[in-house]
């Protein structure tokens, strides 16, 4: 079993979002069985999944024995003030997946990673990106040109709203599904090469 964990010390930037779309594409493009913790009171992502639109599980308590699953996705909730447990979640990851948005505040408040978890583990994430926007191209180019991206899609929202991700077999035909679904499919490559090495 693999941890993976999705953190970011910010609020609002498309960790609960990106963790759903992740798992589902682990599941339904990998065939991997995967357990989502919801490790945030807001409980957004374990509320979503009761009403029984994803592929994969999700758990609103740190399990007591090891999961039996490929993978064990952790949503985080967002700060820089990590409690020793959640210290030690993001210690023994595979993965740590950081989205950020495309500010050079956010950038740097998102170096606090490197205190968790070592670079080789890290996967940065421009998360909401808006190539049309001009600071965030020009941060892009010249702070974040390493940064995977997860575009500003209103595909990765509205799938949610509808309790499913963009891997949900009833999207397939739906706008941006493709462009997101690439998105996401690269991110979950890099994932998966990380967590294999
Ligand atoms: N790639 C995206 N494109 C467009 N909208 C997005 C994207 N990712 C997230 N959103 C929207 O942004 C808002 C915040 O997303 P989300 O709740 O996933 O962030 P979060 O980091 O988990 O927030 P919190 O820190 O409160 O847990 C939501 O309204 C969501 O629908
Ligand atoms: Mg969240």
């Amino acid at each position: 079993m693999q941890v993976i964990s999705v953190w970011s010390p910010k609020g609002g930037v498309g960790k609960t979002t990106l963790t759903a779309h992740l798992a589902d594409c682990l599941t339904v493009q990998h065939g991997k069985k995967v357990i989502a913790y919801d490790a945030d009171p807001q409980l957004a992502l374990f509320n979503t999944y009761k009403r029984g639109g994803f592929a994969f599980d999700v758990t609103d308590s740190y399990p007591s024995e090891r999961p039996n699953c490929d993978f064990f996705i952790v949503d985080f909730r967002p700060t820089a003030n990590l409690s020793s447990h959640e210290k030690t979640i993001i210690q023994n990851s595979s993965v740590v997946v950081v989205p950020v948005r495309a500010s050079r505040l956010d950038l740097d408040s998102a170096k606090a990673v490197n205190n968790l978890a070592p670079e080789k583990r890290v996967i940065n994430v421009l998360s909401c990106f808006d190539k049309r926007v001009s600071d965030q191209k020009e941060v892009r180019t010249h702070l974040a040109p390493e940064h995977e991206l997860i575009s500003y899609l209103a595909i990765y929202a509205r799938t949610m709203n509808d309790y499913k991700t963009i891997f949900t077999r009833d999207t397939d035909n739906l706008n941006g599904t493709t462009r997101a679904r690439n998105e996401v499919k690269t991110l979950v490559t890099k994932i998966l090469e990380k967590s294999n090495g």
